[in-house]
């Protein structure tokens, strides 16, 4: 793994001016960076994507979309299929955020649906998994993470694992009122999803990226990305402004790389 992969979803936020404006300013703060070191990517709303492909450097900043039906079209009002997505530069399709389990019913079969169809897209699939307060308190974390998982990837081949990134986001760690996992508890479940990776995908699970998300910020960014098993950072509100992204950026890549050294 030599790459960092850093990104934001922005959410509900942003008008297609201000993504543009945040996307620009990103792309001149991080500039210094190389993209052999760093995978940068943000994930806007639907109405700004277009205006975000055409606003920065798809080398420099990876695009994505928060959500995608599996179907390439059909009677799914207020869907967004693939076909539409590819019609745009995308990069990446986020699959199964907390937010759209908890709030919009996405179950694990409707998430491995999006998956395969991301996948057979040649879109890469971001596919988040975590495990909600009441199941941690229950102890069965690893059992909600490993099965989140196993049928998030069911039927996905492992020719395709180039094509899957995991961002592991507990979902009592989101948002305003969420507590940020400790780097401790954050990497040993990241474990648990390589682990599970490897049953899923074999060998080739080793090129899965494992990106851990959930009120991350400036202070907490040293201790996560320090971390054996944690390969990235996705962040929300602390990276809704390029100044405070491209700080989070600057201060975790020299910590990035010393842990690469050390692992030759
Ligand atoms: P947060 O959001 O960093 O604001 O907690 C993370 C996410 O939802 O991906």
């Amino acid at each position: 793994m030599k790459k960092i992969y850093i990104g934001t979803n922005l959410k509900m936020f942003k008008t297609i001016a201000q993504t543009t404006a945040f996307l620009q300013g990103l792309e001149e703060r991080t500039k210094h960076v190389s993209r052999d070191e760093m995978c940068l990517f943000v994930i806007p709303s639907y109405t700004a994507l277009e205006s975000a492909t055409k606003a920065v450097s798809l080398d420099s900043v990876k695009l994505g979309a928060q959500n995608m039906h599996w179907e390439s079209q059909g009677a799914f009002t207020g869907e967004i299929s693939p076909m539409m997505l590819k019609e745009l530069d995308l990069d990446i399709i986020e699959i199964g955020h907390s937010e759209r389990r908890q709030q919009f019913g996405e179950t694990d079969y409707g998430v491995n649906k999006k998956v395969l169809s991301a996948c057979a897209h040649g879109f890469i699939a971001l596919v988040c998994v975590g495990e909600t307060r009441e199941q941690k308190d229950a102890g069965i974390s690893e059992e909600t993470l490993s099965a989140q998982l196993k049928i998030a990837l069911m039927n996905v081949s492992p020719d395709n694992a180039d094509k899957i990134w995991i961002a592991y986001e507990p979902a009592w760690a989101i948002g305003a009122g969420g507590t940020p996992a400790s780097p401790e508890y954050a990497n040993d479940m990241h474990k648990v999803i390589k682990r599970t990776l490897r049953d899923c995908l074999g060998d080739r699970a080793d090129s899965v990226p494992v990106l851990y998300g959930g009120s991350v910020n400036y202070e907490n960014s040293r201790e996560l990305i320090v971390q054996d098993a944690i390969d990235g950072l996705f962040i929300g509100r602390a990276a809704w402004e390029a100044e405070p992204f491209a700080k989070i950026i600057d201060l975790v890549l020299p910590l990035w790389k010393e842990k690469m050294k050390a692992k030759v």
